[in-house]
């Protein structure tokens, strides 16, 4: 199964988990990148207000073609309990190319389950696993088990 990653991370957590599976499922990985500033506490303001509204942004164009990929990892950071603004804009413009999807998210507490629904709508599909992960976990090495899990999951589908 060819398998891509893609996913969106302002401050870093997403990306570990990303870099993570990757490694774990031996695939390609894209990193999206919005064109809009989201650093600093403005930044923040900007994007819960972005991801309440359900709004789109202005992503780079991406390398790889998902359309080639027989499944999609995407991997968001949960903002103002939903999926975050760029993940959303990659999905909008990228539903119709998804053969199959899996999802993660990284979270300061919970709600992960408003993130998925958004996700499994935006995608149209059901994804083959999910995965939430909060901050806290992250700081220790034990957020690796959770990821071999998921990892386990999806290539046994
Ligand atoms: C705009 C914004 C809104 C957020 N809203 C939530 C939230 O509703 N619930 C939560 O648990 N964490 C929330 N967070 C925290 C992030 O989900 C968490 O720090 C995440 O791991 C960041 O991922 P990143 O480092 O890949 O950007 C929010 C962060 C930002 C920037």
């Amino acid at each position: 199964m060819k398998m891509l990653v893609v996913f969106y991370s302002r401050t870093g957590n997403t990306r570990k988990v990303a870099e993570e599976l990757e490694k774990v499922l031996e695939c390609d990985m894209e990193e999206i990148i919005d064109t809009k500033n989201r650093s600093g506490s403005l930044g923040y303001l900007r994007s819960g207000r972005d991801a309440m509204n359900r709004k789109l942004t202005v992503l780079q164009d991406v390398i790889n073609d998902p359309s080639s990929y027989d499944l999609i990892v995407i991997g968001t950071p949960l903002w103002a309990g939903h999926v975050s603004t760029p993940v959303r804009t990659y999905m909008h413009q990228n539903q119709a190319s998804f053969k199959n999807v899996a999802f993660f998210c990284t979270a300061g507490g919970m709600g992960f389950e408003g993130t998925f629904k958004d996700m499994k709508e935006l995608s149209g599909k059901t994804p083959l696993a999910t995965l939430g992960l909060r901050e806290k976990e992250l700081k220790s090495a034990s957020y690796k088990s959770k990821v071999a899990e998921f990892a386990q999951e999806i290539q046994m589908k």
